[in-house]
């Protein structure tokens, strides 16, 4: 505290004592008595509530979720004049005017409180409340009033982790610091925090920090009725006896992730009260134990989120009280016993994501859940059953229903849209993805409190009805009819959607305006369409919240509106592949600090490229292919550190090689052909390791000039030691989309929707380069593919390139290479393409088993060239030449030299050397794939904000 600040709160002091001994203090009204009056307005003269905060954004407000009411400024009420037990929160002992009781919860407190707060100490109080306050960086106090059975301090933002002794509160009964994530609690805390209170029935901690394994000691507090840890960063196995507490009615050890293990036993012996369990999110392996069916008292059981296995076991559904069986996202397997269509006072039944299989019908197209008709919700998506279900006759039976999910089920649902048959009219939530539905239900119709529709992935055709429009009103939130056959929508407003996907169908028509008024909008696709006409001016006016912005492949014209420009959230904006033109405004800088993703290809822009990148961290994709600008690469560029793919290509810029770009750490594709770059390509010479994960370059089509960028091959590290990943290809992806590229690839352009991290591209083709082809280009032994030609390399094939062991393209055509063709390419086993035509090289064609399925053009036009497959048979003194490969210390059986290993050990990896050595010695490299295998770090998305989990294009 300043000096001036402790001489305000002295002479505020003053200012109340003299208060409270002039004759308007009524002491025979005020119950309340002065030094409780002064402690309580002490407090609130350290807080405030004026610039209080709360979260602004309209999707998360926690009074309203967790408490249902709102916030509001609770010690406005708070003065000298009225008897403090009549203050807002206060509560009082009738008789005696002691303070017992303090509820400010949601009261927009603000400020912080130090170790010594008047507040904790009022000497009779017995329950405190803060919760959901901003008390950033406030401590818990040194001292309590011993006579405290409830504290609340849950999401204050209290902070620390060294004075918990005075947790030992002897008559605590509940104890609720959660979401305070600054919190620390050490071991011997809890420990005796649990030992010592022998009335503590409520320990809720979630995010608060413990971090270290589960103490053994956890049954010693027998009072113990409800202990919540999720959240907490617990460690270690799941104890044994977790299950034997003998008062505990409700355990949550949720999203521990490195909690371990297989479920425990559970002690037969004992009468377990356990009613809700809660282990979702940890890492639990193993099978459900057949002792579970000893939790006789269990109503809810949320084991989702592990990696458990087995199957569904029938003894669950003997357990007579359980209504909830929350098991999505494990491995569990096996179709469902039938003993769960006989439980029949189950209420909500998860088992999405799972790999159930089985036919599920009862009879014809009847679904078996038809009996279960106190269940409010359903989820089976992400499974692999089998059978034909009847959507009305499901909806129909089961009058409780609020929520169903059979996305991806394997299942076929049909609706025969008859007489609208009966659905509960607080239905919620509906996920039809892939069921191949071929009709826009008509139960839908009905729905007026939907607030989730996901109908994409099926076969429905032609135009949505008029009525759907008014689907679930403004509470729909959430509507996907993506990759379906629809032609047009209905008109609708819809000003609370957050989430808009019709990608993928074939609507007609113009850009949707009632899209302007949704103002909570996250994300809005239409991309894959017909839509027409221009991006109205409105858009960006209202929704400001707007992450995704996708309207590629459309037939959009008119100019980019700069409205745009106030979507501050805006991370990922595809506007590619329609008419846009006019030029790219400069105002995109505004936002460009929160975009990890922009691509405008494809499209009729002009001008220059705004030079906008002073603050764009987050960029990971900037593409703007295919249009008609001008001027040189934005130098603000250099500041995205995050850039991972950079293409310009098809345009008219201008310039030399943008070399700034090689401090990008991150850059895997630069994409800058088709333009007119000139000069030549030069390393500043105080520079190392640029470029340092590069694996798509393409530069082709330009007027560069000069020798290969030797400097640069050598520092493109991500092409030399490339680990594979075999199991599940991974992307090159930019802000969660994938990056889709045109290159050169066996001749003629190929266009990849995706293009896998593996797939390591050189396209220097169509310049003007000359020199020799320098031979550290046989170090980057991941290429894929290498396009040379049509420029003027001169000397020799370098027989290095025989160390490219990957290469499935490789072109050198339309220059004036000489000398023969080395042995070592006819091993490249891989090579499907081979270009050499159009060069000086002579003698005889190697052969080898790839070098056998090419035709003669690809060496045509090299008029000394001889042997299959042309028809110029080779002379004895061509013969004689073949035998020396490289420095004449050739291994000509097997390609590789001792020259290989010393280039091996010039590319400064050690994989290059001991490959060359292992090739040399083995022929073959069989341990490559082995080690090749051994992981590597992917590309993942981040998810800082809340977003909704998008990856596709
Ligand atoms: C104190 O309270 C009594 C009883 O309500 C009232 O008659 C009296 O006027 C009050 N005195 C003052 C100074 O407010
Ligand atoms: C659980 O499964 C996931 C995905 O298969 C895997 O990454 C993880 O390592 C597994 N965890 C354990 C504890 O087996
Ligand atoms: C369904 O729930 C109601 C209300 O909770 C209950 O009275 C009824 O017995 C339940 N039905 C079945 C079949 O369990
Ligand atoms: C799903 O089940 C079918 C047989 O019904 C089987 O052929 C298929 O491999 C299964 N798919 C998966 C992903 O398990
Ligand atoms: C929709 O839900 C609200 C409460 O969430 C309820 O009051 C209302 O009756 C429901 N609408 C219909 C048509 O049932």
């Amino acid at each position: 505290m300043s000096n001036s600040n402790v001489l305000i709160s002295i002479s505020f002091l003053f200012f109340l004592i003299s208060v409270a001994s002039s004759s308007s203090f009524n002491a025979t009204t005020h119950k309340c008595s002065l030094r409780q009056t002064l402690d309580l307005l002490l407090f609130k003269q350290n807080l405030s509530s004026i610039n209080f905060s709360f979260d602004k954004s309209p999707y998360y407000s926690p009074c309203q979720d967790w408490l249902g009411s709102d916030y509001y400024p609770i010690m406005m009420n708070w003065n000298k004049n009225t008897d403090c037990c009549k203050w807002s929160g206060v509560t009082c002992n009738h008789y005696t005017g002691d303070v017992i009781s303090i509820d400010l919860s949601c009261g927009m407190l603000q400020g912080t409180l130090h170790r010594n707060t008047s507040l904790f100490r009022l000497p009779h109080l017995q329950t405190l409340n803060l919760a959901y306050n901003d008390l950033t960086d406030s401590q818990l106090p040194r001292d309590f009033s011993n006579r405290l059975t409830h504290l609340n301090i849950s999401q204050c933002g209290f902070t620390g982790s060294n004075s918990w002794e005075i947790l030992l509160l002897p008559k605590l009964v509940s104890l609720d610091l959660s979401w305070n994530y600054g919190l620390h609690m050490q071991p011997d805390v809890l420990k005796n925090l649990l030992q010592n209170s022998s009335h503590l029935s409520e320990l809720l901690m979630p995010q608060i920090h413990i971090g270290w394994v589960l103490p053994t000691f956890l049954n010693l507090s027998s009072s113990l009725k409800s202990l919540d840890l999720s959240y907490t960063d617990l460690q270690g196995k799941l104890l044994d006896n977790i299950f034997d507490l003998q008062y505990l009615e409700k355990l949550d050890l949720s999203a521990n992730f490195d909690l371990t293990g297989p479920l425990p036993n559970v002690n037969t012996s004992l009468n377990i009260p356990l009613k809700r369990l809660d282990l979702s999110n940890c890492g639990l392996v193993g099978s459900l134990p057949k002792s579970l069916a000893n939790l006789r008292h269990l109503t809810s059981l949320d084991l989702s989120y592990n990696n458990l296995t087995g199957i569904l076991p029938s003894f669950l559904f003997t357990l007579p009280f359980l209504e909830d069986i929350i098991l999505g996202s494990n491995t569990f397997s096996g179709g469902l016993p039938s003993t769960l269509f006989n439980h029949r006072s189950l209420k909500r039944l998860s088992l999405g994501r799972n790999q159930f299989n089985g036919k599920i019908n009862g009879g014809s197209s009847q679904p078996s859940f038809i009996q279960l008709v106190n269940l409010t919700y359903l989820s089976l998506s992400w499974n692999n059953f089998t059978g034909l279900w009847d959507l009305d006759t499901l909806l129909s039976s089961l009058p409780n229903l609020e929520e169903l999910h059979l996305s991806n089920t394997g299942l076929s649902v049909v609706t025969n849209n008859g007489s609208s048959s009966y659905v509960n009219p607080n239905f919620r939530r509906l996920g039809l993805a892939f069921c191949k539905l071929t009709l826009f239900p008509e139960s839908l119709r009905t729905m007026k409190n939907l607030t989730y529709l996901d109908l994409s992935n099926n076969d429905i055709h032609g135009r949505i009805p008029d009525w759907a429009g008014k689907i679930g009103e403004n509470g729909l939130y959430y509507l996907d009819l993506s990759y379906n056959s629809i032609t047009g929508l209905p008109q609708f407003q819809w000003d609370g959607m957050e989430y808009l996907n019709l990608q993928s169908n074939q609507i007609q028509g113009s850009f949707p305006p009632s899209i302007c008024n949704m103002s909570r909008l996250l994300l809005l696709d239409i991309s894959n369409n017909s839509f027409r006409g221009v991006i109205p001016q409105c858009l960006g006016n209202i929704n400001s919240f707007l992450q995704f912005l996708h309207l590629q492949s459309n037939q959009i014209q008119g100019q980019f509106p700069t409205s745009v420009c106030n979507m501050r959230n805006l991370v990922s904006l595809d506007v590619s592949d329609n008419s846009i033109s006019g030029v790219i405004p400069q105002c995109l800088g505004n936002i460009i600090s929160s975009l990890w993703m922009i691509d405008m290809g494809n499209n009729s822009f002009h001008g220059i490229i705004p030079d906008v990148y002073e603050d764009c961290g987050e960029l990971e994709g900037l593409i703007l292919n295919g249009n008609q600008l001008q001027g040189e690469v934005p130098s603000s560029l250099s500041n995205c550190q995050s850039l991972m793919v950079l293409d310009l290509g098809n345009n008219n810029i201008k310039g030399t090689f943008p070399h700034w770009l090689g401090d990008l750490p991150k850059l895997q594709a630069l994409v800058l052909k088709s333009n007119k770059f000139h000069g030549p390509i030069e390393t500043p010479s105080s520079k190392e390791n640029t470029f340092p994960s590069m694996r798509v370059l393409d530069l082709s089509h330009n007027w560069f000039a000069g020798h290969l960028p030797q400097k640069y091959l050598k520092s493109f590290n991500a092409m030399k030691n490339v680990v594979k990943n075999s199991t599940t290809p991974t992307y090159l992806s930019m802000g969660g989309m994938y990056y889709s590229v045109t290159t050169a690839v066996k001749g003629r352009d190929l266009e990849f929707p995706k293009i896998s991290v593996d797939y390591v591209i050189v396209v220097l083709s169509n310049n003007r380069f000359e020199g020799e082809i320098p031979g550290i280009i046989g170090c980057l032994v991941s290429l894929k593919v290498l396009d040379l030609s049509h420029n003027s390399l001169t000397g020799k094939i370098p027989s290095v390139l025989g160390n490219l062991l990957e290469i499935e393209s490789l072109d050198l055509s339309w220059n004036q290479l000489t000398g023969e063709i080395p042995q070592s390419l006819a091993h490249l086993t891989f090579i499907g393409f081979l270009n050499l035509s159009q060069n000086h090289l002579v003698g005889r064609i190697p052969s080898g088993r790839q070098f056998s399925t090419f035709e003669a053009s690809s060496f045509g036009w090299n008029p000394e060239l001889c042997g299959l497959p042309l028809p110029t048979k080779c002379e004895r003194r061509q013969e004689t030449q073949l035998e020396i490969d490289g420095d004449g210390d050739g291994d000509g059986e097997s390609g590789f030299t001792w020259r290989v290993v010393i280039l091996g050990y010039g590319c400064g990896t050690l994989l290059g050397l001991v490959m060359g050595y292992v090739m040399l010695s083995t022929g073959r490299p069989k341990w490559f794939n082995a080690i090749a295998d051994a992981g590597e770090h992917m590309i993942r998305t981040r998810h800082k904000k809340r977003r909704y989990v998008y990856i596709g294009k």
